[in-house]
Parts: structure tokens; C-alpha cells; sequence
């Protein structure tokens, strides 16, 4: 689709196309910001960004989805500017700039699979996508291996915290950079490794239940989490929470700085323990986990919402092995892990919850472990 929007729009070929894909975090949630471990799995669906450079220093940016044009000369390009969906795109091309790499004007055409306010990192598909057209298109070489992945990442992260102004952390772009089909990702982001674990379901799916849900609350919560994070971080004397035990984590007086850190320092035990899990092929452990991982978020660190939870209630109540929100939450999709001959009930089991909730028709589909970021041509 981007391909033809591009010949349409611009009357020639583009010189290059990249993809970028969504994400759902299987586990790890509020943890990136904390130094902390994440086990994201890159979706199949994907944002494509069909690309050609320019002469000069402009930037030219179609979005297909919104049907939408921007354009802006890359010099211009400062925090808060442009404003709205253009500065994922230009955002990206200004921190690889800023890293030092000879970027320069480009023609842009975006078309994204990827649903819009749902959690699953729209926003970082295209920021990849931008990305990896920007090392095709000037030979930047950043595609080779995870080092190089990594520095995309760290610039789709940068466009995201300091042009869009959005204070996330590394989670989703370094995500939907690095992945690999069949695997999940374990992310360190104290040491910032990265390991490839191999994402082996046997007769079993990851159900994504996209509520549809989203509460304006949102941004505020987010910055709100962090700085309560930090708070709690200083009051322990450490760096990050990373840091922290459980029981030094009963030491703050702050009843809901506690919780707070109490969901970080058990959330983190809980990506170890996934992975474990995952090692051994131990399904029935990984949805304990993910069960638990959602009360925590819901209770301790309360970024669920309603939608969420009644989501997760109908899952398990026709036997999901777990189930949980992921991505930042207040709204955005849930996850359940089942049996694959169970899709059918659980889905309806999802669905008629919603409806006796009087909450509109969710979104559901099986999510499968896809690449990474890549050049199609
Ligand atoms: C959003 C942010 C990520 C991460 C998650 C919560 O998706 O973009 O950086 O913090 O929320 O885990």
C-alpha cells in the first residue's frame, strides 16, 4: 500500500521500502523507565514507510491512514515541532541527524497495520520504519546486527521523548528494532542486553484483546508513574528501583510510593521467572505469571482500567493459562495466553463480557511472534 500511495503521490518509484512492526509486551510493564527487564514480542502487523531522498533539507510525509500531508525542512526540526503524527516521522530523521549521521530530505509515504491507540506501538512502528528507510536511503549501515539496531532504537526513542514530548521509555522502539520470528525479546534496560528466547507456544496463542478503550488520563498518569518512581528511588538512596529488594521496598513510609516500587522490584522478578519458564516450556508458569503480573499492575501500580480488567476476568473464566493488560494501560489491549482450541470460546467469552458491560465491541486477534524492523526493497 505505501509502494503504490508512493507512485500515486510522486508519480516514480520509491527508492526504498522499510517496515517496522507493532509490539505486545508479554511481560515487564512500567519496568523500561526503572532500569529494569521487559520480555516484548514483536507483532506481525507492521507500519511500511516507502521512502526516496531528496536534493535538499525538506521533508515531504504522507500518512495513507489519516490521509494526511506534512512537511517540514529537517533544520527546523526542534522539540515540539512539528507538531501532532509528523513528528514521530521527523523526530526520527532529526536524532539520527543529531547522532551525526548524514541524513537528509526525504519523500515519505506511511501505511500502517498497526491499530492506532491501542497499546501496541503504533507509534514506535513508525518511528522504526522512518528509521531503517534512513539507513537504506544514506547508507547509515545500522541494520547489520543489534549494536546497530540499538542505535536506531535509542533515535526512535529520542523523537518520541523530545520532539513528541511523550516521557516513555525504551520498551517499544528497542522492540520493534530488534525482534526476531519465533522469539520473544528479554531486554535489560540497566545493562541494555538483549536476549533472543525462543517463543515456542505449542498448541497454544496469544489472544490480543484490543478494548478500543482510551482514557485522556492517560499521558498524565504515565509522567505521573515515573516521577513517583524516582521519588521512590531517591527516598532508597539507589539509582533506580533495579536496585531494590523486596524488603527494602517495605521501608518507604509513603503508602503509595510503596506500591508503586512494590510492583517494579515483583515485576521484574516475574520477567526472570518468565523466562525460565519459557526455557523449560513451562506454559502453565508463563500465565501464573502474566495473571500476576496484571493484579500487580491493577492493585500496586493501578494503570488498569475497567475494560482491562473484565477483559482479563472473561479469559480466565473459560480456562486461559493467563491474561493481562500490556502497554502502558488506562485502556489499549489485553493479552491472554490459551489453548489454541480454546480461541473460540474465549473470544466469545470476551465478547459477551463486554456487552453485559455495556462497553463497545473489542478488537480481537492471534498475535504470532514476527520480525523486526526490515528493508523490503
Ligand atoms: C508504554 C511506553 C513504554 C513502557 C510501557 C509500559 O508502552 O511507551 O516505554 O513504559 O508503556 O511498560
Amino acid at each position: 500500500m505505501a509502494h503504490e500511495g508512493f507512485i500515486r503521490r510522486l508519480g516514480y518509484p520509491p527508492a526504498a521500502i522499510a517496515m517496522a512492526p507493532g509490539r505486545v509486551n508479554i511481560i515487564g510493564e512500567h519496568t523500561d523507565y526503572n532500569a529494569g527487564l521487559c520480555l516484548p514480542m514483536a507483532l506481525t502487523q507492521a507500519t511500511a514507510a516507502a521512502a526516496s531522498p531528496r536534493e535538499d533539507d525538506e521533508l515531504r510525509i504522507w500518512s495513507l491512514d489519516i490521509d494526511r500531508h506534512a512537511s517540514i525542512a529537517l533544520s527546523d526540526v526542534a522539540p515540539g515541532k512539528p507538531r501532532g503524527w509528523s513528528g514521530y516521522v521527523a523526530g526520527t530523521l532529526w536524532a539520527l541527524r543529531e547522532a551525526g549521521f548524514p541524513v537528509g530530505g526525504m519523500e515519505i509515504v506511511i501505511a500502517s497495520e498497526v491499530p492506532v491507540g491501542a497499546g501496541l506501538s503504533s507509534s514506535a512502528a513508525i518511528e522504526g520504519a522512518v528509521a531503517v528507510a534512513a539507513t537504506a536511503l544514506f547508507g547509515l549501515g545500522l541494520l547489520d546486527d543489534d549494536a546497530g539496531r540499538r542505535v536506531l532504537a535509542l533515535a526512535c526513542r529520542r523523537a518520541e521523548n523530545e520532539i513528541v514530548g511523550a516521557p516513555t521509555g525504551g520498551l517499544d522502539q528497542t522492540a520493534s528494532l530488534l525482534a526476531r520470528a519465533g522469539h520473544a525479546l528479554r531486554l535489560d534496560f540497566r545493562d541494555d542486553s538483549v536476549a533472543h528466547v525462543p517463543f515456542d507456544l505449542a498448541g497454544h496463542e496469544i489472544l490480543v484483546i484490543d478494548t478500543r478503550a482510551h482514557h485522556s488520563l492517560a499521558d498524565g498518569q504515565y509522567g505521573k508513574r515515573r516521577t513517583e518512581c524516582e521519588e521512590a528511588a531517591r527516598l532508597l538512596g539507589v539509582e533506580s528501583l533495579r536496585e531494590v529488594s523486596p524488603a527494602e521496598v517495605e521501608a518507604l513510609t509513603d503508602p503509595v510510593l510503596r506500591r508503586r516500587a512494590r510492583h517494579v522490584v515483583s515485576e521484574n522478578a516475574r520477567v526472570e521467572a518468565a523466562v525460565a519458564a519459557l526455557e523449560r516450556h513451562d506454559l502453565h508458569e508463563l500465565g501464573l505469571l502474566m495473571t500476576a503480573s496484571h493484579h500487580s499492575l491493577r492493585v500496586d501500580y493501578e494503570v488498569s482500567c475497567a475494560e482491562l480488567d473484565v477483559a482479563c476476568t472473561a479469559a480466565l473464566s473459560v480456562g486461559a493459562l493467563g491474561a493481562r493488560m500490556t502497554g502502558g494501560g488506562f485502556g489499549g489491549s489485553a493479552i491472554a495466553l490459551i489453548e489454541t482450541a480454546a480461541r473460540v470460546a474465549t473470544e466469545a467469552a470476551v465478547r459477551r463480557a463486554f456487552a453485559q458491560h455495556g462497553f463497545g465491541e473489542p478488537n480481537l486477534f492471534v498475535a504470532t511472534p514476527g520480525p523486526g524492523a526490515r528493508v523490503l526493497a
